[in-house]
């Protein structure tokens, strides 16, 4: 029997893809894969990320013999699809910043990506950028602490008001600003509180129904969804299981990584 849909992310941001991919294959089994212990990616460092992202994706499709990755994170995506698609037998899909739509529906062509500090000064970013928002003006914001409120949120904890307030802030300073990218898969999971915070109206952008159609041309043969909704966790601790118990992956277990592969954190950028 073909496996589940993997979904992987430094911790739950991969729940809003979760979302997306099943609303489009309500029937297909998906499974879930976080490296918390390592959490955030957005601060850390280029080449030991992409050593971390390949040494538990590899670990994570093995144990759960899924039919397809998906890389459920931009500061994942920007940097180790190209690794991860050569070490892996199985379709990877990726999440990149949702540049090209937001630079086509604006109307006052200026735009701007919220994401982490890796994502927004990444080469690939810039070449989406010059690639498919040449014509506009794009603010590039990092907002490292909402990964965090994020996480708190979903455990059921409150979101701190005055933190997405300050990430926010410098995008009011750009007065035609009409689109925002939410460019780390933790942001949409805040969007009601995004729009709470905002003193006017934008329009909040993400990538999720774009990896869903992606994904649902790539993946022939899937689990269906009675299979269990497995999900893994390099750090076994209450928040994250919480979270991700009521958004449909009852079951956490702990990843464990090869030794070899097991490198210290690295000290934040
Ligand atoms: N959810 C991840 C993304 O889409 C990043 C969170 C982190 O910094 O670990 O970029």
């Amino acid at each position: 029997m073909p496996g589940p849909i993997l979904i992987f992310d430094s911790g739950v941001g991969g729940l809003s893809v979760a979302a997306s991919i099943r609303e489009r294959l309500p029937d297909a089994a998906l499974a879930y894969v976080c490296d918390n212990a390592m959490l955030p990616y957005g601060t850390k460092p280029d080449d030991w990320l992409v050593a971390r992202i390949a040494a538990v994706c590899e670990r994570a499709v093995t144990v759960s013999g899924a039919s397809a990755l998906v890389v459920a994170c931009n500061t994942a995506s920007t940097l180790a699809l190209e690794v991860l698609r050569a070490r892996l037998t199985i379709p990877v899909v990726g999440t990149v910043p949702a540049i090209k739509p937001a630079a086509a529906a604006s109307r006052s062509g200026v735009i701007a990506l919220l994401a982490t500090s890796a994502t927004v000064n990444r080469p690939y970013t810039k070449r989406l950028i010059d690639t498919f928002a040449a014509h506009c003006r794009v603010l590039r914001l990092a907002a490292d602490p909402l990964v965090g409120e994020a996480e708190r949120c979903l455990a059921g904890g409150s979101a701190d008001e005055a933190v997405i307030e300050a990430c926010l802030a410098p995008l009011w300073r750009e007065a035609a600003l009409d689109s925002v990218v939410l460019g780390c898969t933790h942001f949409p999971l805040l969007r009601e509180r995004l729009v709470a915070a905002s003193p006017r109206p934008v329009a909040w952008i993400d990538s999720g129904a774009a990896i869903a159609r992606r994904v649902a041309d790539v993946v022939t043969a899937v689990a269906p969804c009675r299979a269990a909704q497995q999900a893994w966790a390099t750090a076994v601790q209450a928040a994250p299981a919480a979270a991700l118990k009521a958004h449909g992956f009852p079951c956490l277990e702990a990843l464990t990584l090869p030794t070899d592969a097991v490198t210290p954190a690295p000290l934040v950028r």
